[in-house]
């Protein structure tokens, strides 16, 4: 088996992991990057809306409006930092260091727009394609630092910890370790270990654990299930947020129409054109996105209606196309012409608020492994996220982390220990079952363990995902590891950690949303 040495192994290369191999590049380390596609394939490219810029975190205004949207469980140290240093990690990475080509007003200051819960304008995008601007400036300045080996297309299949993965009877005694992970990589059967002083997870969220999601494809909580069979601990897993405004057409794929639609003077109303939020929140259509994807739950409830509508009526027609040209040209494709017709739009999965637990420096439970972005929580969204934060909690959480990973490697002793070689079964897995049991896993998630949640609901979700992981678990023992095994056993493993958190928890709060068996809308 063949054994790749590193500093620091970077598990997906999104914002989050790409900013961190900057940053940790930049403090002397050596660091492995590993992305599942190429170097823009990653969910932070498909962010629309924008990243928050707050020009004034004295105000306490930013601070105010992530704790109302988290329906006040947010973690304030951890709002805390992203208020106070999330100004700074934009200015200086995206606007000075990379000159990320934000919108600007016609005097050449930044163009501000905002999203649902914010009190103010404070996001800056590039059009509806902020995601993509960003994430393509840094991937391109990763492609030119020459410390940062690239994998594109590999795939890590498991952690590797001094309790697992080694021959020295001894090693499990010692702390709950991770030396890196073994890793499959591109095109390749044969699995390699790639060891490290640190273990960095930043694989995103886990929307495609859901039939409807925002999400990149593949993303179904690779760093979370990873995490949970090495021990680490999980952390408000319930609160899977449902972006309230996805496309909706019969045979049309569902994509995301970015709220700053809303924040621009969009207005959600019923198939007869009537506004339905205005009477439920003071922000009505801008209400958080809890409440609004509720709203719209029980709205198509009522009407027996597939869809709600975005009536853009109130926004200038001529700079449509121009203001929101990936909305505009996709609507389009789909037979909506948003400058004269309302979008039809329904809620799908968008962000996991919970992950495995990390401090403000990345640190999970589990020594010398780490968790950054959307796969961490550190309680910065609470029971709901705040719109925009997530860019900014990629890059804040990537600094820091690089930082304290810096400063550790700097002073560590821990040698690094040889894996115990992988060993491969004979058997190849049949897709058609793998593709199969994928789409159980995300049928049964988004009918069971939705926006609406019931005890009796979760238990049925968690007799099939249970008998499901004891199939997949088979394929795993018997047949040579493929990325769509992966894929699917970490899926699985995901949906069965979100439906457990949401069983455990009887209270709706924020996105997780749970009635009595009687009242089920
Ligand atoms: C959007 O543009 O609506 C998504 C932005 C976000 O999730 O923060």
């Amino acid at each position: 088996m063949e054994i790749i040495r590193t500093d620091c192994l970077v598990i997906g290369a999104g914002l989050a992991g790409a900013a961190y191999a900057l940053q940790a590049e930049k403090a002397g380390l050596d660091v492995q990057l590993l992305s599942l596609g190429g170097p823009t394939d990653a969910n932070s490219d498909w962010a629309q809306g924008g990243i928050i810029y707050d020009t004034d975190p004295g105000s306490g205004l930013l601070a105010k409006d992530i704790l109302e949207a988290s329906d006040h469980t947010a973690n304030p140290a951890a709002v805390r930092q992203l208020v106070e240093e999330g100004p700074k990690a934009v200015h200086d990475l995206l606007i000075d260091d990379l000159g990320v080509g934000f919108d600007r007003l016609a005097d050449g200051e930044l163009e501000f727009t905002r999203e649902g819960g914010h009190s103010a304008r404070r996001i800056i995008h590039s059009r509806d394609l902020t995601g993509h601007a960003i994430l393509s400036a840094v991937a391109r300045r990763v492609q030119e630092t020459p410390g940062i080996k690239r994998q594109e297309g590999a795939v890590a299949i498991d952690l590797l910890t001094l309790s697992h993965n080694t021959d020295n009877a001894i090693d499990r005694y010692l702390p709950l370790t991770c030396f890196g992970a073994f890793v499959l990589p591109a095109g390749s059967t044969e699995p390699v270990a790639m060891v490290a002083r640190k273990t960095v997870l930043a694989t995103g969220g886990l929307g495609h654990i859901f039939q409807h999601s925002t999400n990149f494809p593949g993303t179904v909580g690779h760093g979370v299930a990873m995490a949970y069979r090495v021990g680490a601990r999980l952390i408000d897993l319930e609160y899977v947020q449902f972006h309230p405004t996805v496309f909706y057409g019969k045979n049309a794929p569902r994509f995301l129409i970015t709220e700053a639609i809303r924040g621009e003077g969009a207005v959600l109303v019923n198939v007869e054109g009537n506004p339905f939020m205005d009477a439920l929140h003071p922000r009505a259509s801008l209400a958080p996105r809890d409440i609004v994807s509720r709203a719209i739950h029980k709205e198509m409830a009522t009407s027996g209606e597939p869809c709600v509508y975005l009536d853009l009526g109130a926004l200038d027609k001529n700079n449509l196309k121009g203001r929101f040209p990936s909305v505009f040209e996709r609507c389009l494709e789909h037979g909506v012409d948003i400058r004269h017709d309302p979008i039809p739009v329904v809620p799908a999965a968008h962000y996991s608020c919970g992950g495995v637990h990390t401090n403000l420096e990345g640190r999970t439970s589990v020594l010398h492994l780490n968790a950054i972005g959307e796969t961490a929580c550190t309680g910065l969204h609470g029971a709901n996220r705040l719109a925009s934060t997530s860019l900014l909690e990629c890059l804040t959480s990537a600094k820091f982390t690089a930082q304290a990973d810096a400063r550790d490697i700097a002073a560590m002793e821990f040698k690094l220990p040889e894996p115990r070689a992988w060993e491969s079964p004979p058997l190849e897995a049949d897709p058609t079952l793998v593709g199969q049991d994928l789409n159980l896993v995300q049928q049964t998630m988004w009918n069971y363990a939705g926006i609406v949640r019931s005890p009796r609901r979760l238990t049925r979700a968690r007799r099939i995902l249970m008998e499901a992981r004891e199939e997949i678990q088979s394929f795993y023992r018997d047949c040579r590891v493929t990325p769509e095994l992966v894929e699917l056993r970490n899926a699985v493993q995901a949906a069965l950690l979100v439906v457990h958190a949401a069983s455990l928890n009887p209270r709706s709060k924020g996105a997780h949303y749970i009635v009595d068996e009687e009242r089920q809308n």
